[in-house]
């Protein structure tokens, strides 16, 4: 096997496999559109694929996997999809909490809770806790989250502690500023996916994927199958990843 000479790969980045696996899940308003029914019903069957690519994880070498589930630009679509999002997330954590729990599943989230329902806040701390003691799959839920939104609260907080004499400007490198980011005990994303057929990244994990693979799939992602995610997963192994470096000689 070829070597490569670099020698600052991301934190976490395994050697062939994707360790860690963020995805867009994009395309379940068309997905309901396409069926004559209302978008909600969309974010539905979206929620019920979940499980099983929390699942398909451990078989394929994914300890973590990261989802896009609502995002600080999210907020402009209609009140009622808005609210039919939020007490989906609510209803999602109620309902799936003790099985997450039994299947090993560590779920944190990253965002900003402060625009956040405080009884949605108070389930997701609850889960949080409930499974802070797992470790088969790290399932990481984005909600009120942006990729620009996180930067900005963390250097804010780099900030005060520059302010309260804890830090000072020398200290200010991009290790120091990773310590401030809602991911901070998160690897770096190997590879991101996303469905739905749109080849943008709008606003996602924005730092962490700066030598992350990306693949755009055309399904819509309530349509996204275990055999799919295994497929893009396998196919990633034979990417060569460079990170800024050149391939020596064997
Ligand atoms: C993008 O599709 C999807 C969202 C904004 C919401 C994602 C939410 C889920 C998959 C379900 C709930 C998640 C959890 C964690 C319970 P879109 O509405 O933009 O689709 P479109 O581009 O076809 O309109």
């Amino acid at each position: 096997m070829a070597l490569t000479t670099m020698t600052d790969a991301p934190k976490g980045a395994g050697p062939s496999g994707a360790r860690h696996v963020a995805i867009i899940m994009d395309g379940n308003g068309r997905w309901a559109q396409m069926r004559g029914r209302p978008r909600l019903l969309g974010h539905h069957a979206g929620a019920k694929r979940i499980r099983e690519i929390v699942e398909a994880c451990p078989d394929l070498g994914v300890k973590y996997l990261t989802i896009f589930a609502f995002s600080t630009e999210n907020w402009k679509r209609t009140q009622s999809e808005v609210a039919g999002l939020m007490s989906l997330f609510r209803r999602y954590i109620q309902r799936e909490a003790q099985d997450l729990f039994r299947r090993g599943v560590r779920v944190r989230f990253i965002g900003d809770r402060i625009k956040l329902d405080p009884k949605l806040v108070q389930l997701m701390d609850d889960l949080e806790l409930l499974t802070s003691g797992n470790d088969r799959v790290h399932l990481t839920i984005a909600l009120n989250y942006g990729g620009r939104d996180e930067v900005t609260r963390a250097a804010k907080r780099l900030a005060y502690e520059i302010e309260m004499g804890r830090l000072t400007h020398k200290d200010v490198d991009a290790e120091t500023l990773a310590r401030f980011l809602d991911t901070h005990v998160l690897p770096d994303p190997d590879l991101v996916i996303r469905t739905s057929g749109e080849a943008r990244i709008s606003n996602f994990l924005l730092w962490q994927s700066a030598y992350a693979e990306y693949e755009f799939i055309d399904t819509l992602w309530p349509d996204f199958t275990a055999g799919e995610f295994a497929r893009i997963v396998q196919g990633f192994a034979a990417r060569d990843r460079r990170y800024g470096g050149v391939k020596a000689k064997a």
